[in-house]
């Protein structure tokens, strides 16, 4: 099997997941959205190294989007995608339907995330981390990974989804992977596509900002390094959502006491494209 052969309903790939466990393969999950870049391929890489049959979805959840605009934009090109896979060997991609995904009998039994969905993304995209884990569990039902890879770009979602594992005691072991940027410094993402060159360039001032909050943090405290980035962030030409400093394992914000792992998370505007990034402010 290589990353040319495609699944689109839940029976070929639960056929086909179930003759790999037989074989005693480990099975790795890398979901995705489809709109294939750099960032994911390394996220397969890391699944083919180590994982036996690897399974790569590429589904645009309808679910996680409040904004119909963004959904209906969000960028579909699964014959490009596939095309980038086919160089790897034990993977099969599965790229289904809404009610493949979401069927009538759906046995999601819902999460508390416990305000993990209410700060950052959750105060701007209301409703959208409910989606991610809804899509995400049924997923795991349906590929019943032993590992699932997922990029640390976006560091609530990997939270949130550890949190569901921990809170429904599912035998998944969720593997954090670290961003991929550009050599400009921008993180990748499959909404970069919708930038002009011009754009691009605009959207450095967010890794300039987190780099420069870095240093920042080695003497000022957490409000105090939040203001300066703010105001050089504001110096740029993207519109900024939120930029805030939090604790990485509740996600709230930090005001006074750094503690270990402090992550600053930025969510802005660039043209009417959203991009979201977020950087280790104190290791
Ligand atoms: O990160 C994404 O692309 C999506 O949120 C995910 C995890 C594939 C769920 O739709």
């Amino acid at each position: 099997m290589d990353g040319r052969t495609v699944f689109t309903s839940r029976q070929e790939i639960e056929l086909a997941i179930s003759a790999a466990r037989l074989q005693g393969k480990s099975i790795g999950f890398v979901p995705t959205m489809g709109a294939l870049h750099e960032g994911h391929i390394a996220l397969v890489k890391r699944a083919v190294l180590e994982c036996e049959y690897v399974v790569i979805s590429i589904f645009v959840n309808p679910t996680q989007f409040n904004n119909p605009k963004d959904l209906e934009l969000y960028p579909r090109m699964l014959e490009k995608d596939v095309d980038m896979l086919k160089d790897f060997n034990n993977v099969v991609v599965f790229a289904p339907t809404v009610d493949q995904v979401y069927p009538s009998n759906d046995s999601f039994p819902g999460v508390d995330l416990e305000g993990l969905d209410a700060v950052l993304e959750g105060e701007f995209r209301p409703g959208h981390f409910q989606g991610v884990v809804h899509v995400v569990y049924n997923f795991f039902q349906i590929v019943q990974p032993d590992f699932a890879y997922f990029g640390l770009k976006d560091f609530q979602q990997v939270a949130v989804i550890e949190h569901m594992v921990r809170q429904l005691e599912l035998k998944v072991k969720i593997i954090p992977c670290p961003t991929l940027r550009e050599k400009s410094g921008l993180a990748m993402s499959s909404r970069n596509l919708r930038l002009t060159e011009q754009q691009k360039s605009d959207a450095l001032i967010i890794h300039a900002t987190l780099n420069a909050m870095v240093q920042k943090a080695i003497e000022l405290t957490p409000n105090e390094v939040a203001e300066f980035a703010r105001d050089l962030f504001n110096s740029g030409q993207l519109k900024l959502e939120y930029l805030e400093i939090v604790d990485p394992h509740s996600l709230q914000k930090l005001s006074n006491q750094w503690v270990k792992g402090a992550v600053c998370c930025i969510a802005a505007f660039c043209g009417d494209v959203r991009l979201i990034d977020n950087m280790l402010i104190k290791p």
